[in-house]
């Protein structure tokens, strides 16, 4: 067997445990150090993996212990400084989503990584979801017909966060899944929501997003809700589907319903709909952890030097959503437009994803894979300047 990957994880908060967790069941992958600002959380991570090191200082991590790959685990307002110290010192890099706190941030971390030969990916976790693949596969076979709109509800109580609204935190998993199954970015972005806990941090949006052919997408995201909801539904022009990511069991259902229009008719009483009502069915999903297929991923581009399927070019996408939403926000929901350039997205790589018919295809491969990699560039400390990067848990 060739050698292991050496991977250190930053950030053991709510997420990183599940991070550290999966690289560390994963036989190709040593995971070497956790880091966290918090020792608390380090010492009871500690007593699980005792086996694994564990330390404050980030900067000594990514100097230090000789790693391959790091996992940025940690707030969103410090993706930006620890990852391009990362990519600096000649780490492959893997940042949790949102993977910046904008789209300037996240493209001179795309630039960097390219120059450097080094694999930058963003935790879109649920395209690698099997749910999602099989929604993808439906979608791509032509069953439903063409995609008329997506309505997404991503609700529950809670966990305010305090750097960013509600919108930045769960949307990115909606969006993630609505761009993979429209395969093009939207030209317009419009967000409406209220603050109602923390004074400037909205807690309830619901974001708008217009696509080509008159296809739309709409996303309500809320911390304020009594139920935890994870739903969406993808209605076609043939057959619509109904995707319960919280149901046990059938998460995903495909109704044969549509309603057509005449095309044309002569008197009033000659016109009527016509309503469609057929089976539904509930495809077989083989169950998979998404996070342990998405971490198996990470090791296969840095060992086979490939881009992954939710490469850094994919996260500048989300961001640049997020972003027209916070505008639209600001400016009382006006839509914001993005211009044909940056709606050019190439086929979305998920669908390379459906077609492999369940493991991941990388999209293309890099210049340099893990044997070429650059290593020990300087690393800057004041990008990484510990306090400053510190977050609070909400
Ligand atoms: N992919 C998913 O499904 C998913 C789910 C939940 C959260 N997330 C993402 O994971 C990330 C972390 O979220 P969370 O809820 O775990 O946050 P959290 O606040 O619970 O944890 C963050 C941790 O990072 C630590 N930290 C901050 N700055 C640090 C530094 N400079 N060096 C070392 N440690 C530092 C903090 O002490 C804290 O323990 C976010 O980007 C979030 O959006 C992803």
């Amino acid at each position: 067997m060739s050698k292991k990957i050496k991977v250190g994880v930053a950030g053991c908060g709510y997420w990183g445990p599940n991070l550290i967790r999966n690289f560390r069941s994963l036989p190709d992958c040593q995971l070497k150090t956790m880091c966290d600002l918090n020792t608390a959380r380090l010492k009871h991570l500690k007593s699980l993996y005792p086996e694994v090191a564990s330390e404050t200082d980030y900067v000594h991590m990514l100097n230090g212990v000789n790693l391959d790959a790091v996992v940025i685990a940690t707030g969103v307002n410090a993706h930006y400084p620890m990852a391009k110290a990362s990519l600096l010192a000649g780490k492959h890099t893997f940042i949790e989503k949102p993977m910046a706190s904008s789209v300037d941030q996240c493209e001179e971390l795309v630039d960097l990584a390219k120059k450097n030969g080094l694999v930058l990916m963003t935790g879109h976790t649920f395209l690698y979801s099997p749910v999602v693949r099989k929604i993808k596969e439906i979608i791509d076979k032509g069953d439903i017909g063409e995609i008329r709109y997506i309505s997404a509800r991503r609700l529950n109580l809670g966990l305010f966060q305090k750097d960013i609204n509600v919108a930045w935190d769960l949307a990115p998993h909606d969006l993630s899944i609505i761009l993979s199954l429209m395969a093009e970015m939207p030209h317009t972005v419009n967000c409406r929501g209220s603050a109602h806990v923390t004074q400037g941090i909205e807690d309830v949006t619901t974001m708008c997003l217009g696509f080509s052919r008159q296809r739309s997408a709409t996303i309500q995201s809320s911390w304020l809700d009594p139920r935890k909801v994870r739903e969406m539904t993808i209605v076609g022009s043939k057959r619509m589907i109904v995707y319960d990511d919280l149901a046990p069991l059938e998460k995903i259902r495909v109704f044969d319903m549509r309603v057509e229009r005449p095309p044309h008719y002569d008197t009033f009483g000659e016109f009527q709909y016509a309503y469609h009502y057929g089976d539904m069915y509930a495809p077989y999903i083989k169950q998979e952890e998404p996070l342990k297929t998405e971490c198996q991923h990470f090791l296969d581009c840095i060992r086979t030097g490939t881009t992954p399927v939710s490469c850094g070019t994919r996260g500048a996408e989300l961001v640049r959503i997020l972003e027209a939403s916070s505008e639209s926000l600001r400016k009382g929901g006006a839509p914001v437009e993005f211009s044909e350039q940056h709606r050019n997205r190439r086929s979305h790589p998920a669908t390379a994803i459906a077609r492999s018919g369940g493991s991941i295809q990388p999209e293309k491969v890099l210049p340099n894979g893990i044997a070429e990699k650059k290593k020990n560039l300087p690393v800057p400390s004041q990008a990484v300047g510990q306090k400053s990067l510190e977050r609070e848990r909400a």
